[in-house]
């Protein structure tokens, strides 16, 4: 870590970001128009290179609205084979830089019936449904501490920024739980009548391990899902990443307005 940080602070001459970005599948162009200093992960000491189509893989430094952030331009996941404590490796370095709001992004399939592709759904909770939990092993007593409490990680305070924000764009959201499996499938249709019943608004595959390292290390964390299809047997369509990336463009105009008055008002 120290190694990582001083490397950091070298190339962006003392950077200090108090707000962290995670920007997912399709969204990262919001890096592109917002880019002071642009690192990519494989040039990073102790960082893992993402493989995924869709995503960048490179950490930028940029002043947006007179304040100083940090954004992951594509992220790793645990479904490339990567350690549940390596794929949140990013959100503590953040944590080290100074961030004290995480905006955590990504696209999510619609459990709701009433939420169609390209709404924006700010997360009020999470369901972690991946099989693991990036806390394990022998805890960092310098970060958090060993049985961290989960009941607010989605500060109130923050949805209420994000649909106050939404309101005065004439942007409509919708609200509500997310839950993640470690994918890479898609989920089966009796996977996504069981998200229903256990109170899933949305699925994915990211967000739920950086969202639960960032609250131990308390950091205010905002959620913010681009519904990208309906879930499987929810329409009678087969699913595909294209059509997860394609849907995402769509929505990526309101996407980028939304993060910025957020930005603008914390
Ligand atoms: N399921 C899981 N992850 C996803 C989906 C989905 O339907 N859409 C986008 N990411």
């Amino acid at each position: 870590m120290e190694e990582t940080i001083k490397y950091l602070k070298e190339k962006t001459n003392n950077f200090s970001p108090e707000i962290g970005i995670i920007l997912g599948s399709g969204l990262g162009e919001f890096a592109d128009e917002h880019c002071d200093i642009a690192i990519p992960y494989s040039e990073i000491p102790n960082f893992i290179k993402s493989t995924v189509k869709g995503h960048k893989g490179r950490l930028v430094f940029a002043e947006i609205s007179g304040k100083q952030i940090v954004m992951m331009q594509g992220r790793n996941h645990f479904y490339e084979g990567h350690t549940m404590q390596e794929i949140t490796y990013p959100v503590k370095v953040m944590k080290k830089l100074g961030v004290k709001t995480l905006i955590l992004t990504n696209a999510a399939g619609a459990v709701n019936e009433n939420f169609k592709p390209s709404d924006l759904m700010i997360i009020t909770d999470h369901i972690n449904n991946m099989g693991s939990n990036p806390l394990l092993g022998t805890n960092d007593d310098s970060l958090g501490e060993r049985f961290p409490d989960m009941s607010e990680i989605y500060k109130k305070k923050l949805v209420t920024v994000a649909e106050s924000c939404a309101e005065k764009l004439g942007i409509a959201l919708q609200k509500g739980v997310y839950l993640a499996n470690s994918g890479p499938s898609y989920e089966t249709p009796a996977e996504i009548r069981m998200a229903r019943i256990i109170g899933a608004d949305a699925v994915g595959m990211s967000t739920v391990p950086e969202a639960i390292v960032a609250n131990y290390c308390k950091m205010d964390v905002l959620g913010i899902s681009c519904i990208s299809n309906a879930a499987s047997g929810v329409s009678s369509t087969s699913l595909s990443h294209e059509e997860v990336i394609d849907v995402t463009n769509q929505s990526k105009s309101k996407f980028k307005k939304l993060i910025s008055a957020i930005i603008a008002t914390l």
